[in-house]
């Protein structure tokens, strides 16, 4: 009798590690189902790269804003519709956004592979990774097998994204609030050493503040006038724009930061001595970036049998 039992709870526990199991991700979720998919996504990856160096950082930032909106779904993706408005006019995402297209060609490449396999969402994790590997940055394993989305989000892309007005005690806070320390939060801001930015998100911080050197400033405000000229952009980088290296936070040291949000991370705070040590390290840097983004392309996925395999990545099917 009690070895019944013991046998009726242990088969209970493999029950309990298969769920555990089919509700993971894993790096060889397509090589037999899709082996090639992989291998096509770097390739169109890189070529968009060659074509334009800002797609790499385009596209490792749509990676962040699906992540940090309803876990990595692809939800950033869908377009309007009559049953719910997408996230694509939020404030972080309209008229910002971009690589929507370059993943159309992705997914469209790989629907005629193997049509109705691989998600949009894990087309997106793997083409951040390919573009931070394509700009000189560090590779990470991305775990895969996510499923998108049915639905969006316009009121958490709203809420759960941070703008470049924050401090950093709200930066700490939006990342805690998806699991994220503070130093994760800096590693993962190391993002902006890649990319452009528009007038409107630097503005106030060009004309307004004190912990900004005077000459980039100056610099800065001929193409950011005081009033119009919102969407003229500049780089988040101002030494290396196109190169995934740690020089965003050696410009932090030299109050060289574009965002308001970008420079509170080195303003007399608690996060001052880790950008310190990553103006120094670059592998440090490097290793820990890779590290906290496996941890954000998690950020609950979809797996077994919810959410669905988009066949367009912009309509639910
Ligand atoms: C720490 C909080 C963050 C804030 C407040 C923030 C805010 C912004 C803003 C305002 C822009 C410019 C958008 C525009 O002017 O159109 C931007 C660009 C960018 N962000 Fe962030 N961001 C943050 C964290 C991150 C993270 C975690 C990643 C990636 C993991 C990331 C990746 C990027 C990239 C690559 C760009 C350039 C995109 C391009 O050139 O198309 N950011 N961010």
């Amino acid at each position: 009798m009690a070895f019944s039992s013991f046998k009726f709870s242990f088969y209970l526990f493999l029950v309990f590690l298969l769920g555990i199991a089919s509700a993971q991700l894993s790096t060889n979720f397509y090589s037999t189902s899709c082996p090639r998919a992989i291998s096509t996504i770097k390739s169109a990856v890189n070529s968009a790269v060659a074509k334009e160096a800002r797609m790499g950082a385009s596209l490792l930032r749509l990676h962040f804003h699906d992540c940090f909106v309803q876990g990595c779904d692809a939800s950033v993706l869908l377009d309007d519709t009559s049953g719910f408005t997408g996230e694509k006019t939020a404030f972080p995402n309209a008229n910002s956004l971009r690589g929507f297209d370059v993943i159309d060609t992705i997914k469209s490449q790989v629907e005629s592979l193997c049509p109705g396999v691989v998600s949009c969402s894990d087309i997106i994790a793997v083409a951040a990774r390919d573009s931070v590997v394509a700009l000189g940055g560090p590779s990470w394993p991305v775990q895969l097998g996510r499923r998108d989305s049915t639905t969006a989000s316009l009121s958490s892309a709203n809420s759960d994204l941070p703008g470049p007005g924050s401090d950093l005690s709200a930066l700490i806070t939006a990342f805690s609030n998806k699991g994220f320390t503070a130093n994760e939060m800096v590693a993962l801001s190391g993002s902006h050493t890649i990319g452009q930015a528009r007038c409107t998100n630097f503005r106030t911080r060009i004309y307004n503040e004190a912990n900004i050197n005077s000459t980039y400033a100056t610099s800065l405000q001929a193409n950011c006038p005081n009033s119009g000229g919102d969407d003229n952009l500049a780089p988040l980088d101002t030494t290396t724009p196109k190169f995934f290296d740690n020089a965003y936070f050696k410009n932090l040291l030299s109050q060289k930061g574009l965002l308001h949000s970008d420079q509170q991370l080195f303003n007399g705070g608690s996060t001052d001595s880790q950008v310190t040590t990553y103006s120094n390290n670059l592998v440090s840097f490097k290793t820990d970036f890779a590290n906290a983004m496996v941890k954000m392309s998690n950020l609950s996925p979809l797996t077994g049998t919810s959410g669905q395999i988009r066949t367009n990545c912009r309509k639910v099917n």
